[in-house]
């Protein structure tokens, strides 16, 4: 790319040009890239609507620019490596040739099934190849990809392809995790009862456990590939016409279905991969998310590939077999680049250091973060013990809304500050403003972080709900988008975040509506009425607090009622959203109006027993000190 980022001075510079002419700037990068038709209009946008239309007219297939575009230059180059859950197991490489194989093959299997431009495909896979390549094939095709993450439950599932009314199940007989199975056809069966949407299963076999098949409905993979054509024509897709959805919780119960475009998001993903990680041609780069999340969508796939990078696809955990595997996995593929969340740092961090051998890690150049703040001890440790001192460390501030990276040190270029995503990419306006949506302009300030202009990666919209997408971003601080993130900016301008500040929590980097848990635990006949905060979590960043109310009558004892609600969160949403702590109490702390005053939950999981500030509208006061009671106990 011929606009990286070579020092600092040139980051100012490439800043500077993409705030006083955007267009200029992003058409110059879009450029490229291989349009079958260049944009006619490079941005028209409106926040109040909001529209947000990048490289207007512009027609393209986004695995054109990943395969034909790049395999002239190096198509024998290594474009994936899948390193399986377990060591034992042989580790598999495809390079760009053999996966665009596999990819045109998969595309034809798709269309065969009646999938086209514009269909909704489900996806319910492990961390296996063929998961990279059934996105890829829905890309070649025009068919939106909508991957639900394997570790949610069967009624999750159901939501999510209910709500983007899919037409096709792509999914597996069963996933390895550590030393567990996922039984996920059972999962996707059960889900299943209730989707009428979808017309046909594809699993793929990855356990050959024995599994339930549904006669015309349920079709092998490796039986539908058998055969098929490699060669593939590409459809031609608009610039503004969705890539994937993919959905994410928000502060009400119902999560939400991130719309992202096809030409605004491969401009952003690619230029921010290249820019913030410094990936030259023969690093071999590895990010340890589940392509579940908009991580492993942006930055194992769609970024690196259209770089033309060599990217690492894990199937397991971080400490199967034991807390030295991602080292292990390091020095066999001679990783450079390691991209992975705090919650897995502080988990690893907490093994000790027995684990970690200096040798191991010597390939590595750049280490990357992302998904919750990296508390200071953490950052440190990363730095040292896994970077040997060497490596800078990046981390990295985005959102599944952002599509990419959005303010994050530029690799060795940005001097970095632990705890500190540092400084804006090019093309991105963050603002800090005040509770009355004032910009608040000074150095050294604390407020809500907004982005005044928009950038090519950012979301389109909410599948089904534009009224939602308009309230949720871009309401309550008019021509501003609203990230629902607390920030402070310190004398150098630096961006340190703080967290949530709506009724989302992030558990070990994984964002949940309180809301989402209370539903979940409100289905439990034997509770009455429920409150979920979050609470600072050694590993987890936050752990997940729920306060409940039983029924005036029911007897029965605190641990079947735990029991029982963390069996029904596991069932409802996933495991990802257990309770850490419940506390059975008499009743919420509420307001004159019936709002439930969290602030005063949230101080108490905490451990803060007093000075709970203005509780003048509480309608029970005496509450509090009896809720103190429970939690003490
Ligand atoms: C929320 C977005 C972006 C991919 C993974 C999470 C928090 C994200 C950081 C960071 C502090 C961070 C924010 C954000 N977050 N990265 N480097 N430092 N907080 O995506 O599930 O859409 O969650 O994660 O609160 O709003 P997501």
């Amino acid at each position: 790319m011929s606009n990286k980022i070579s020092t600092l001075s040139n980051y100012f510079q490439e800043y500077e040009k993409s705030i006083s002419n955007p267009e200029q700037f992003w058409s110059d990068i879009a450029d490229q890239f291989y349009w079958r038709k260049r944009w006619k209009n490079t941005l028209n946008w409106n926040f109040e609507k909001p529209t947000i239309n990048w490289f207007e007219g512009g027609r393209l297939n986004i695995t054109e620019n990943i395969f034909e575009k790049q395999l002239y230059t190096h198509g024998d180059k290594l474009a994936l490596i899948w390193e399986p859950n377990n060591p034992e197991e042989k580790a598999k490489k495809l390079t760009y040739k053999q996966l665009f194989k596999k990819v045109c093959q998969f595309a034809n299997v798709l269309r065969q099934n009646g999938i086209g431009k514009g269909d909704v495909v489900a996806v319910y896979l492990p961390m296996i190849p063929e998961l990279a390549i059934t996105m890829l094939a829905c890309a070649r095709i025009g068919a939106i990809h909508s991957i639900v993450f394997a570790g949610f439950s069967s009624r999750s599932l159901q939501d999510r392809i209910n709500d983007a009314n899919a037409s096709l199940l792509i999914t597996a007989d069963g996933g390895y995790r550590g030393n567990k199975i996922i039984p996920l056809k059972e999962i996707a069966d059960e889900a299943l009862l209730n989707c009428p949407s979808i017309k046909k299963v594809i699993y793929v076999e990855r356990t050959k456990e024995k599994i339930h098949i549904q006669k015309h409905r349920d079709f092998s993979y490796s039986d539908l590939t058998r055969n098929v054509f490699e060669e593939n024509y590409p459809e031609e897709m608009d610039s503004e016409d969705p890539l994937f959805i993919l959905y994410t919780s928000g502060s009400t119960g119902k999560p939400k279905g991130i719309i992202h475009s096809t030409g605004g998001y491969m401009v952003y993903t690619a230029y921010t991969f290249q820019n913030v990680f410094q990936y030259n041609s023969d690093d071999v780069y590895f990010c340890t998310a589940d392509i579940g999340w908009i991580t492993g969508h942006s930055y194992i796939i769609y970024g690196p590939l259209l770089s033309g990078a060599t990217t690492m696809m894990y199937e397991g955990v971080p400490n199967y077999p034991d807390p030295s595997r991602f080292w292990n996995i390091i020095e066999k593929h001679k990783v450079t680049h390691f991209y992975t969340a705090p919650t897995a740092i502080r988990a690893l961090m907490g093994y000790g250091n027995d684990y970690i051998q200096k040798e191991k890690l010597k390939t590595l150049k750049v280490l990357g973060t992302v998904g919750e703040p990296i508390n200071e001890a953490a950052w440190h440790w990363y730095h040292n013990h896994i970077g040997q001192g060497r490596c800078p460390v990046v981390d990295t501030w985005w959102q599944t809304e952002t599509g990419g990276i959005a303010i994050s040190p530029i690799a060795g270029i940005t001097p970095t500050k632990p705890s500190y995503a540092t400084l804006p990419l090019p093309g991105i306006q963050p603002i800090v403003v005040d509770n009355n949506g004032k910009e608040l302009k000074e150095k050294n300030v604390q407020g809500f972080l907004c982005i005044k202009f928009p950038w090519p990666g950012m979301s389109r919209g909410i599948w089904g709900d534009q009224e939602r997408f308009y309230t949720t971003y871009f309401k309550r601080f008019p021509e501003l988008y609203f990230t629902g993130d607390g920030v402070k900016k310190d004398e150098e301008g630096y961006f340190r975040i703080m967290g949530r500040v709506d009724d989302v929590i992030n558990v070990s980097g994984h964002r949940l509506g309180t809301a989402e848990i209370e539903n979940a635990i409100n289905e439990n006949p034997m509770i009455s009425e429920s409150a979920v905060v979050g609470y600072p979590h050694k590993i987890k960043g936050e752990g997940i607090c729920a306060f409940v109310v039983c029924p005036g009558d029911l007897i029965t004892n605190k641990e079947t009622i735990s029991k029982s609600i963390i069996m029904g969160v596991n069932n409802i949403i996933g495991a990802i959203a257990k309770p850490d702590k419940i506390f059975i109490i008499p009743e919420l702390p509420k307001t004159r109006s019936g709002k439930i005053m969290r602030r005063i939950l949230r101080q108490i999981a905490k451990g803060e027993y007093s000075n709970f500030g203005d509780i003048s509208t509480l309608t029970n006061s005496g509450i509090i000190d009896k809720i103190i009671d429970v939690v003490r106990k």
